[in-house]
């Protein structure tokens, strides 16, 4: 007999559906007695007590479902070990529902945050299997996450759409790509959708260069120029500030991001017209890509196996493109970020591509 639990926790994405069919899939195709709960909004369900039993019916029809069945949350690191407002000891209160439905494991998906209380959950004795989810793709331990490929592919249509309007009027083009405090979306995003300049957090930007390439394009008879720049995106004299000053200085930041402070800067110091176009979070909605099911229901099936097997304590993640263990002490507490020097980001500098460095 298996009694596990299932959450999702932080932000959600396309995917998380499929890779919850995975593990019950293979749990319940095991032949093994198997007892599923689920807990709605993340963390909070776990904290509060708010499940519900899952069957194999609730896992009919989501493999191409967005969003996730279990809803979502975020809950905060930072804050996982201070009381709530009614003085509920958070930690212990997961600890208590845990031991309450007596479960074998909790199979958390989520992201960075999520890594870090999950990891705690581990230290605090929880029997723990973690799937790695984020349009970011920025957990450590994995190369890819599920959500990413889509996101990928819904920041490329909207780059795609752009190009016809942009090239009708001879303007210069923003498209802003989500990604938190990385560039692999915008990266990805900007080359698959032909962007002129890709503008990154990991490569800090000088808007001189940045208005030299359009100049530059314009000479060879290109009038207009499309740029993917990450929300996190930060210019040299930015990313010189320390800590402190930087959020002194976004104290009185006039922007709504970091997009429009680019096209202001643009419009003044050259003259051109700019438009700025945010897809936000449709980046996160929708159905997942054919990729990201496949590789969500891999990566679920391959935890189903692991809790059968007894295995827990480790993320399931993608590494030189075999599924892994990554031990969860490992993979919390860490950002993987594009390396400034990576191939990729070579290899689209001798496409043209600028990067404001
Ligand atoms: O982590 C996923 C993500 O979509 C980031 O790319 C983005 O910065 C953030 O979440 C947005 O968060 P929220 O949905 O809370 O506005």
């Amino acid at each position: 007999m298996k009694r596990i639990g299932m959450l999702t926790s932080g932000g959600d994405c396309q995917a998380l559906n499929a890779a919850m069919r995975g593990v019950a899939k293979c749990l319940f195709n095991s032949g093994e007695n198997v007892e599923m709960y689920g807990f709605l909004e993340g963390y909070r369900g776990l904290i509060y007590g708010n499940f519900r039993m899952l069957t194999g019916r609730d896992f009919s029809g989501v493999l191409t479902k967005g969003g996730t069945i279990l809803g979502s949350s975020r809950t905060p690191f930072k804050t996982i070990k201070d009381p709530d407002e009614n003085g509920l000891d958070k930690v212990e209160a997961m600890k208590q529902n845990y031991y309450k439905l007596r479960l074998d494991c909790l199979v958390i998906l989520g992201g960075n945050g999520t890594h870090k209380t999950a990891n705690l959950l581990r230290s605090e004795g929880l029997n723990v299997v973690t799937l790695p989810k984020t349009i970011d793709n920025d957990l450590w331990g994995t190369d890819m996450t599920f959500g990413f490929q889509s996101a990928v592919n819904i920041a490329t249509d909207a780059i795609d759409c752009i190009h016809t309007t942009a090239a009708s009027h001879g303007r210069v083009f923003i498209v802003e790509v989500m990604g938190h405090k990385v560039g692999y979306l915008t990266l990805n995003a900007g080359i698959a959708g032909g962007a002129d300049i890709i503008l990154i957090p990991e490569i800090p930007y000088d808007i001189k260069k940045v208005i030299d390439k359009i100049e530059e394009r314009n000479r060879n008879g290109s009038m207009f120029t499309i740029l993917a720049v990450a929300e996190g995106a930060i210019s040299k004299e930015d990313a010189k500030l320390s800590k402190k000053e930087y959020k002194e200085k976004m104290k009185n930041y006039k922007f709504p991001s970091v997009s429009y402070e680019i096209a202001q800067q643009i419009q003044e110091k050259s003259g051109h017209e700019v438009r700025v176009t945010v897809p936000g979070h449709t980046q996160r909605g929708g159905s997942p890509c054919p990729y990201d099911r496949v590789f969500a229901s891999r990566l679920g099936s391959e935890a189903g196996k692991m809790i059968l097997n007894g295995e827990y304590g480790f993320m399931v993640g993608y590494k030189n493109r075999e599924i892994v263990k990554v031990p969860l002490e490992e993979v919390a507490g860490k950002l993987k970020m594009v390396a400034p020097d990576a191939r990729i980001v070579k290899e689209a500098k001798l496409l043209g591509i600028c990067f404001g460095d």
